[in-house]
């Protein structure tokens, strides 16, 4: 954790969720935001679309920020299903996941595609979560720095400063699988992750955007990955859904 970066720690709920165990968990959470206060973290939920005006509501003047699990590349128009960046600003999220790995995989999406959703996020006021990450197999292969830093050249959108883009590194052996990479494997990936945006989009876009650790972040593990000099917060998947997990999570960035 860096000094000049505060740790954002975002809860994944993927397709989990229905309006009554939803609004309870985000009510929750924003009573204790509330009570306790959210010194050196800022917080994110990103329910399932359903559930979004739900949660908004459930967290409004708590502190804590809303944010969609992905979104297409145009404002509007024929696209049966989906669910455009202005949509999700008019409900107020303040940030999207772009490219997780699940959608990467359910539906095909490549490095171009997740590019262009970047950019419609930031079209939208928006910050765009970039994920990227390697496969169990890449990793065997020696080739996690370059598959991820290759990702990231590629879905890297035009326009990022250091106010709409985080990156969120999940390796893809590590999500939902109980195994978390090493605090040497993370670190490690992470500083790559930080040079690689340096070449790009120069030191200070490099200094001040968050890189978040994703994959079975747990409250017994977030301590250790939340200390490493090149993580910036977590994206958590299984662990949001629990609010005493997800609240751990978060106390482990004060
Ligand atoms: P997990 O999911 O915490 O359940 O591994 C993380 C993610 O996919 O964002």
């Amino acid at each position: 954790m860096s000094q000049q970066r505060t740790p954002l720690i975002a809860g994944n709920w993927k397709m989990n969720g229905f309006l009554e165990d939803g609004a309870a968990r985000a009510s929750d959470l924003a009573g204790r935001m509330k009570s306790t206060g959210s010194d050196g973290f800022q917080m994110l939920l990103c329910p399932p679309a359903t559930l979004l005006n739900a949660v908004g509501t459930a967290i409004a003047d708590s502190g804590i920020f809303l944010g969609g699990q992905d979104c297409h590349v145009n404002p509007s128009g024929a696209h049966t299903g989906d669910i455009s960046a202005a949509m999700l600003a008019d409900l107020c999220c303040s940030h999207v996941i772009v490219g997780h790995s699940e959608r990467r995989a359910d539906h095909g999406e490549d490095d171009a595609l997740v590019k262009a959703k970047a950019e419609a996020a930031i079209a939208a006021g928006m910050c765009a979560i970039v994920c990227v990450g390697e496969t169990e197999a890449q990793r065997d292969a020696g080739e996690t720095n370059a598959v991820v830093a290759g990702q990231v050249q590629g879905s890297l959108p035009v326009g990022a400063d250091t106010s709409n883009l985080v990156i969120a590194y999940e390796p893809v052996w590590a999500i939902g699988t109980g195994r978390t990479a090493r605090p040497a494997e993370a670190q490690e990936v992470h500083a790559v992750l930080r040079q690689t945006l340096n070449d790009i989009a120069g030191g200070e876009v490099a200094d001040h955007c968050r890189i978040l650790y994703g994959g079975s972040v747990k409250p017994g593990n977030a301590a250790e990955l939340m200390a490493l000099a090149d993580v910036d917060g977590a994206l958590v998947g299984g662990a949001s859904l629990e609010a005493d997990d997800f609240w751990s999570i978060a106390m482990a960035c004060t």
